[in-house]
This record gives structure tokens, C-alpha cells and sequence, in this order.
């Protein structure tokens, strides 16, 4: 996203400001060319120098010196792709609402035309009070991406909202919103299942799969950088992506429940998880004791099928996609499943390969469409085949 990209990042006074060293090495290493620009109070937390050696450039700290072109506030907001504010205080965030340009840094962003992020940070009292607030919706309104503060360990010693967010956080998020600006997505809602579900056998036990959850995830990213509004039915805890409502399940009965709800209003739905077929018929109470030497015979008993029952019940509007972990004739079994399943899409992929499938950062799939011809994507990581599979989704309805 920020690769060959001009960012400015604008750094105001608050004790955050060392984090921002870290955003601009984070920056330079995902291959943007990075400026920075600091207040006046920010100079009393982090040095020039040191912003200076990390971004490879001077740093705009003054409108009037230091500098030989006459009008360098001009000259750096057109210069700009995107502008970061981190950390942005309560009198940044007051004067940019209110159109007040009275420092290098107010006057840059307000000639710019970038895309801009915010990222506030303060004391709790401070950011709720009632000025604050109303001065970030204003940001919001004009079009700034806000990224919201974090519950944490404040300066003054305790635990609130204000801290802010690591600038890894930051940078994903940002990534993501700035993908979906215009996405094909906006307006949707994708619900996607990820994760193998566990099916308990007594109460410390239960049957799962190989299932990480990782293309399940990457899928509902590629979305989310679609604009599209996603709910991911997970039963693995990974990570929080802008635009992704994490519902976590256990077993394929709970999957199946909040899937069936969640697709009354979705437009479309991804069946990546790893879905047990079978569940121990009765869950003992109690943990299950070794019996002289004897083994244990389980008795199973079926699951419901997410996939096809909501294939079968799809609208004219709904997308519907499945996937096929198969280790052998894969074509031939994906067919089959592409129409018992009553899906638009269904994408296999070959798990018995230890450097794809289950668990791995890398898949490789081939995409099955009714009437197409199949499409084979080869091995990469998971994200960019989930970028390309939200690509062709695009194209169904
Ligand atoms: O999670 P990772 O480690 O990243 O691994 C990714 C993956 C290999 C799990 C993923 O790419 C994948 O293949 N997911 C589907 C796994 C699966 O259950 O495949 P299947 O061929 O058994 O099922 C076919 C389809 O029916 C799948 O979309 C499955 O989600 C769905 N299904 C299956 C059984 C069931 N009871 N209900 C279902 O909805």
C-alpha cells in the first residue's frame, strides 16, 4: 500500500511522539519515501535529528527557515500522497477541525490534498471532553481517517483510553482504509467462516482439524480493503481488521447457527473454515476414563453442512463460495462439490502439500465457476490469493 508513496508524518506534542520513530522506520521498510514534520512542543519529546536519520530528510519543523524554497509548505503538501498526524494532541486536533494554520504542520496539511490519518492521543479527561470530541467528529466529517485510541497504560499511571495504538496498528488500519476508499464493496456485507471447528468429546476434549484460520482471515482483510463490511465466523482468535466483526464459534452446530442468521443480510458468503463433518453423538459429562485396556470406540454422528445449506437457500442477489481441501483428484472432487453445494464459486486446494493448505502462510487454488473454465492460481501467499479471489467475486453478480 505505501510502496513508492510520498507520507508526511506529522508529529505533535505528547509523550507518544517516540512512537512515531517506529511509524517512520515501518514506513521507509514497506518502501515509502517519508517525510516528517514536528510542533513545536513535539521537539520537546523527540529530537529533529533522530526523525531526521530515520526518514532520510530534513524535517520541517519551521514555515520561515532552514530551508531554500520560499513557499516549502506548498511545496511539501503537494508533495504528499498521504499525510499521517501521530500522535496527534487535543490542540492539533482543534486547530485542523477549526481550519487554523498557524505552524508549518497546520499550514502543510491544510494545503494538502492527501489522503489523511489521525491517530489522537491524550489523557482520558481530555479526550472525552466534549470540545475534543465534537473536533473529531469535524475531522471525520471532512473526510480524515481516525484511528481510534487505544484502552491502555496512560502516562499519568492508570488504565483509560487515550493511548496511542502501535505503530504496526496503525499501519495496517490505515492500509486497509485506504485500499477500501473506492472499493468495489462498499456497501456490502461478506460474511466469511474461518478455522476448523472443535467438536467436543467430554469436557477437557475435543475433535478439530489442521485448520489455522489464516486463509479464512486474508480472506476477510482483501474484503474489508474492498470497502465491504465483513462479519469473519471464527474459531481461531488471530487478529482485529478494520472493517472485520470477529464472532467467535467452537463447534460446526454454533458455526452453522450464526452463519444461517448472519446471511439474512449478507450479500455474500465464504465457507473457508475447516467444517467437521462428524460430532460425538453424546458429549460425556464427565472426562471419559481409560477402562482397563481397552480402547474407546466413538460413535459419530453427522454435522449439519453450512455450505450447502445456505447454497440452497442463496436469494438471486447472494453470492455464495465454497472451498475444497481435497488430496487427490481435486478437480474432479471440486465439480462435484461446486454443484451439490449450490455454489457460484468453489475453490480447491490441494492439503496434503506441507507448503500450502492447512496452516501455511502460502496457498495454492484453483478457481471453479459454473461455465467458466477452471482458473488456477499458483502459490503465494495467502493474502494476494485472497485478493485475487475477491477480484473474480466481483465479476459473478
Ligand atoms: O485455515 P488454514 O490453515 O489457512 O487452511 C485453509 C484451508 C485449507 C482450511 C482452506 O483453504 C479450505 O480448504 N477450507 C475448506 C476446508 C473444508 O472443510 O473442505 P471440505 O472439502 O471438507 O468442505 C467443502 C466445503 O463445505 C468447504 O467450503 C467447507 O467450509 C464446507 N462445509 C463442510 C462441511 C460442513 N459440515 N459444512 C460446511 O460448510
Amino acid at each position: 500500500m505505501f510502496k513508492e508513496k510520498n507520507v508526511l508524518v506529522m508529529v505533535s506534542g505528547s509523550v507518544a511522539a517516540y512512537k512515531s520513530a517506529t511509524l517512520v522506520r515501518l514506513l521507509i521498510k514497506s518502501g515509502a519515501n517519508v517525510r516528517v514534520g514536528m510542533t513545536t512542543a513535539a521537539q520537546e519529546f523527540i529530537t529533529s535529528k533522530t526523525l531526521s536519520i530515520l526518514s532520510g530528510n530534513d524535517v520541517l519543523t519551521d514555515l520561515f527557515v532552514g530551508h531554500t524554497s520560499d513557499i516549502v509548505h506548498i511545496d511539501w503538501a503537494k508533495w504528499a500522497d498521504i499525510i499521517f498526524v501521530v500522535p496527534a494532541t487535543a490542540n492539533l486536533i482543534g486547530k485542523l477541525a477549526q481550519g487554523i494554520a498557524d505552524d508549518a504542520v497546520t499550514a502543510t496539511i491544510m494545503a494538502s490534498t492527501a489522503d489523511k490519518i489521525i491517530a489522537p492521543a491524550m489523557n482520558d479527561n481530555m479526550l472525552a471532553n466534549p470540545a475534543v470530541m465534537r473536533n473529531i467528529a469535524t475531522l471525520k466529517k471532512d473526510g480524515w481517517f481516525v484511528i481510534e485510541s487505544a484502552v491502555g497504560f496512560l502516562a499519568e499511571g492508570y488504565i483509560a483510553q487515550g493511548r496511542l495504538p502501535e505503530p504496526i496498528d496503525i499501519l495496517q488500519q490505515s492500509a486497509v482504509r485506504l485500499r477500501a476508499k473506492n472499493g468495489m464493496l462498499i456497501g456490502k456485507k461478506v460474511i466469511i467462516t474461518a478455522g476448523g471447528t472443535r467438536e467436543d468429546l467430554d469436557p477437557v476434549r475435543y475433535l478439530t482439524n489442521r485448520s489455522s484460520g489464516k486463509m479464512g482471515y486474508a480472506l476477510a482483510r482483501a474484503a474489508a480493503e474492498m470497502g465491504a463490511e465483513v462479519a469473519l465466523i471464527t474459531t481461531i482468535v488471530r487478529e482485529n481488521i478494520f472493517g472485520v466483526t470477529n464472532i467467535f464459534v467452537n463447534s460446526a452446530q454454533e458455526m452453522f447457527d450464526v452463519a444461517t442468521h448472519e446471511f439474512a443480510t449478507a450479500d455474500v458468503f465464504i465457507s473457508a473454515a475447516a467444517v467437521s463433518d462428524f460430532k460425538p453423538a453424546e458429549i460425556a459429562v464427565h472426562k471419559i476414563k481409560k477402562q482397563a485396556d481397552d480402547g474407546l470406540t466413538l460413535n459419530l454422528v453427522q454435522n449439519p453442512d453450512i455450505l450447502r445449506t445456505i447454497g440452497q437457500s442463496k436469494k438471486s442477489h447472494q453470492i455464495v463460495i465454497g472451498f475444497a481441501a481435497e488430496t487427490q483428484e481435486i478437480l474432479v472432487h471440486g465439480q462435484d462439490k461446486l454443484i451439490k453445494k449450490h455454489a457460484d464459486m468453489l475453490i480447491t486446494n490441494d492439503v496434503s502439500q506441507s507448503d500450502t493448505g492447512f496452516s501455511s502462510d502460502d496457498n495454492a487454488v484453483t478457481i471453479l465457476i459454473p461455465n467458466r473454465s477452471p482458473e488456477t492460481l499458483p502459490k503465494a501467499s495467502k493474502i494476494d490469493i485472497a485478493r485475487a479471489i475477491m477480484t473474480r467475486v466481483i465479476t459473478l453478480k
